[in-house]
Order: C-alpha cells, then structure tokens, then sequence
C-alpha cells in the first residue's frame, strides 16, 4: 500500500539512523514543535499555502489592536480555528513524542501551536499503555497559550473554555463570569508578553539539553523560535523534521526533510 512505502522510505532516510543515535546518547532532549507537527492533523500552518483565513492574514488578527478595532472578527476567526481543531485527531507523530516523553523523563515538549493536539495524545489510552517515567505537567511548556482557554480583558479570570462562541454579533460574545467585561481567547498575540513561567522553563530545559528536535516551525517567530538557538548555544546538535525550508535550515546538525507523522514515529520507535 502507499502507506507502506510511505513508511519504508522514511525508515530508509540517510540520516535518520544518525539522528536516533544522536538522541539515544542525549540523557536530556528539548524537543520544540510549532503547526507542521499538526498539519496532518488537519490544523492548517501559519505561513504554508492554505495558510489564509478570509482575506486576512493571521497577523492582521492575531494583534490586541485588532480585538479591539473589532473583537467579534476576531472572535469569529478564534471560533472558526476552534471548531476546526476540535474535529481533528492526534496524529502519529503526536503519539509518538507522548509515548517518547512518557519513556524518558529528560524530554521537554515546548510547542508553539495553540491546539490541545499533544494533550489529547498525551491522554490517548493506546499511549498510556507506555509506562510513565517520571511525570509530564512540567515538562510540557506552552509558549502561545491555547485555543481553548479564554481571560477576561479587565480583571484576572481565565479558564479552560471550551463551549462554542456565537460571534454573529458583538452582543453575543463571551463575558467574564466575574466582572462582565468582554473575555478574550487566552492566546499570546504579536506585541504581547509570553506566559513567563513556561518561558523560562523552556529556555532553561534548552540550556540543559544535550539534543534539540524541532519538528514543524518555520523558526520565524520569536523568542519561541529562540528554544533552539539557545540549546545549540548550550552545545546540544540540533535535528530538525520539516518537509519545507526553515530558518533552522542553515544551523541544523541534521535535516530530516519530510512530514512529521512519518518521520517523527520512525525516529523516535522505528
Ligand atoms: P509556520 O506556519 O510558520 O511554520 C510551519 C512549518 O511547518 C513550516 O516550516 C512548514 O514547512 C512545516 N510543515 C508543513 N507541513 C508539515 C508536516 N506535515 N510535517 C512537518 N512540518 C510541516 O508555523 P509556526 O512555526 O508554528 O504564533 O509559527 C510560529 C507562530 O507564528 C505560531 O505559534 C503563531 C504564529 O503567528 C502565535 O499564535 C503567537
């Protein structure tokens, strides 16, 4: 079938017997993923063809002027990438880098995606059969905050808000439940601060490790994209999985150019 050859091919890539050697000898790994790794999943990438919405670019959207110019647009942009998350599934290499972690308690996943798609493979049961090595809530670093969460833009409420948003119009949009005003998707935007506690543990996990994986950012957005200059930095060889060009291209130790849901799974279990 396609599928298999699809798979040989990838277990046949010259440098993927490197790699794996490379991270069998690192005792403590960053792996820092961004939205290729979910782009099988469905989850459309930011900066690839299809990366569009409407006539707008994500980063005429994703800006607290534009929620402000027009908070039902944004919400109706936010509500539309909701659902549309909310209707795909992990993909193997999702389940590949939770059975990993789960193996091996020096491996830190710092991603970038706002999808819960390492979360749900984290808590698929197939992936819980792997024994748990030390636990994962610190080792899991979100650097962009998340779909499924909203914050209130006057007080301190934010919570996991998963129930669908009516933003046909500005009356019908979220509100705080503990001071009325408008809710926001709890996502980092351009201009804003990153959540500094999972900012600091990423970059202190790069700081320590002894191998970098990135799989599926372009590397163009900073200081996320900076977890793996500062593992390089620390001297740990960087292995990037990317089926396009990054910014990473130049510096990595090693590319493994192609999609991340075979690549990944063959590296990390083949
Ligand atoms: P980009 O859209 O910039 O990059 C996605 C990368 O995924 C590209 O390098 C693609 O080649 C690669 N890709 C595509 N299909 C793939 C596949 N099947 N397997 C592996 N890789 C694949 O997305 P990010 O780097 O994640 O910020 O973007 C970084 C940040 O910019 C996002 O977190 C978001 C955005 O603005 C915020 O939300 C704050």
């Amino acid at each position: 079938s396609r599928g298999m050859s699809r798979r040989r091919r990838a277990v046949l890539h010259p440098d993927l017997k490197r790699a794996r050697s490379l991270l069998a000898a690192a005792a403590r790994v960053v792996v820092l993923t961004g939205a290729g790794v979910s782009a099988e999943s469905g989850v459309p990438t930011f900066r690839g063809p299809g990366g569009l919405w409407k006539q707008f670019r994500p980063e005429e959207l994703a800006t607290p002027e534009a929620f402000a110019r027009d908070p039902r647009l944004v919400w109706e942009w936010y509500g539309w990438r909701r659902e549309l998350v909310a209707g795909c599934r992990p993909n193997p290499a999702h389940l590949a880098i939770a059975r990993w972690m789960r193996a091996h308690s020096g491996v830190t996943l710092v991603t970038q995606n706002v999808d819960d798609l390492h979360e749900r493979a984290a808590d698929d049961p197939a992936v819980a059969l792997t024994p748990l090595a030390a636990p994962l809530g610190d080792r899991f670093l979100k650097l962009h905050g998340s779909l499924f969460r909203s914050k209130c833009t006057r007080c301190a409420y934010a919570a996991e808000h998963r129930e669908p948003v009516d933003a046909s119009s500005a009356d019908t949009l979220p509100r705080c439940p503990s001071c009325g005003a408008l809710l926001r998707p709890d996502v980092v935007w351009f201009g804003e601060m990153l959540p500094p506690g999972a900012t600091q543990a990423a970059f202190a996990a790069a700081a320590r490790a002894q191998a970098c994986l990135v799989v599926g950012t372009k590397g163009a957005v900073y200081p996320a994209g900076g977890v793996a200059h500062e593992a390089q930095r620390a001297g740990a060889p960087l292995i990037v999985v990317d089926p396009g060009e990054t910014d990473y291209d130049a510096m990595a130790d090693l590319k493994l150019a192609g999609a991340a849901g075979e690549i990944v799974p063959a590296l990390l279990e083949g």
